[in-house]
């Protein structure tokens, strides 16, 4: 690929997987982030704190990007703070960068909260969204990060002349250590502490979400529909739904997930069973298994994120997502949400953060 990418978040889960889709198609990579920890191989680490635009301004001086992956955001108290803060770092960074004048296309990744509303909003508002939620469908009535980046982005394209395009991607599958939010591994390491203390694996979601159907993305194909909108005229200037391209029901993953570890599972009881509460004395049963199997993480909260998995599993509607926008393109990857979960499960076993 004769492109010169920067892609911004390039240690969390959506940075990592578009920086290996990138490298592996033999792009020239920038990664931004503040910490080098977790770099894909074959990235040049660019260390700024978006939050500080002198920072920025430093740190791509001298940069000339032709394609921007922004994939990351900073979880605030509330909404508001969310806007301030996450619609701010697109800004600073496209203001840095207009600069230097090369900039062709801009790819941001949000995700399905444009449809659900803020966390804060989206399991106490009134009204549900029509599932499967489509990229037509119009902006929520209520204040929401997603939109003030989205609108950064159209802003800052009219003024220096880029193209850009949307990328709204269900929960993510993938390896980040350390990051906001990852299902993934937090249940990978939930079910790790269930067979290493005899406990079950229970399901902490809600009824619609055990029953219901449901989809998710792996970051890999969230990293091909960045690539492919970002170099594909037919799909610049574009919003796109992303997910893996099949649909399931909890009831049918979770025991699935349970028998990759060798753990008893038990489905939904009745009500809702926080996972957050569930896990909130296992960090040092953690730090035991760390030192017993020598893992690389002995912190649980730097894999685990059950806040978010709380989130997502008590939805009280089945959320799914449609995929007909970027097909009807031509995109047209599809990836297994069990193989998804099977192989990060096995990359994390292999990498050491789970036993
Ligand atoms: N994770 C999911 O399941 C999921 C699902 C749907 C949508 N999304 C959306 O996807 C987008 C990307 O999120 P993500 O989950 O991929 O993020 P993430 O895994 O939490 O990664 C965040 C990345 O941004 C960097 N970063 C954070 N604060 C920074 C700052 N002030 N300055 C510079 N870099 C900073 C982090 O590295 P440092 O800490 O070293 O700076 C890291 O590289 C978000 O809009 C999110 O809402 C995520």
């Amino acid at each position: 690929m004769q492109i010169s990418a920067l892609v911004v978040g390039a240690t969390g889960i959506a940075g990592r997987g578009v920086s290996q889709e990138l490298v592996d198609r033999g792009a020239d990579v920038l990664g931004l982030s503040r910490k080098a920890e977790g770099l894909t191989k074959g990235v040049t680490h660019v260390a700024a704190d978006l939050l500080d635009a002198e920072d920025v301004n430093k740190a791509v001086l001298g940069l000339t990007p032709t394609h921007v992956y922004f994939t990351t955001w900073s979880r605030q108290a509330n909404e508001e703070e969310n806007i301030r803060v996450n619609a701010g770092m697109v800004r600073t960074l496209l203001d840095a960068l207009s600069r230097a004048g090369r900039v062709q296309h801009v790819a941001l990744v949000t995700g399905l909260k444009h449809y659900l509303g803020p966390f804060d909003a989206y399991v106490k508002s009134g009204t549900l969204p029509l599932t499967p939620v489509r990229e037509e469908q119009p902006r929520l009535d209520i204040p929401n990060f997603y939109y003030s980046q989205e609108d950064e982005v159209y802003e800052a394209a009219k003024r220096d002349g880029f193209t850009w395009s949307i990328h709204r991607p269900h929960t993510i599958i993938g390896k980040a250590i350390g990051n906001a939010m990852n299902m993934g591994s937090t249940l990978a390491a939930y079910a790790s502490i269930c067979k290493e203390t005899g406990r079950r694996f229970k399901f902490p979601g809600s009824a619609a979400q055990w029953n219901g159907l449901s989809d998710m993305t792996d970051t890999r194909i969230l990293a091909k529909q960045l690539v492919w909108a970002s170099t594909n005229d037919l799909a610049k200037n574009g919003a796109y739904n992303i997910t893996n391209g099949d649909i399931f029901r909890w009831s049918w993953m979770w025991p699935r997930i349970a028998k990759w570890f060798g753990v008893a599972s038990e489905g939904f009881a009745g009500q809702i069973a926080p996972l957050e509460a569930e896990m909130a004395s296992d960090a040092e049963i953690w730090r035991a298994m760390a030192s017993k199997y020598g893992l690389v993480e002995a912190d649980l909260w730097r894999v685990a994120s059950p806040w978010h998995t709380d989130l997502d599993l008590s939805r009280p509607i089945e959320v799914m997502t449609d995929m007909a926008a970027s097909r009807r393109l031509g995109f047209s990857a599809f990836q297994s949400t069990e193989d998804a979960f099977h192989d990060l499960f096995t990359t994390l076993r292999q990498d050491k953060v789970i036993p």
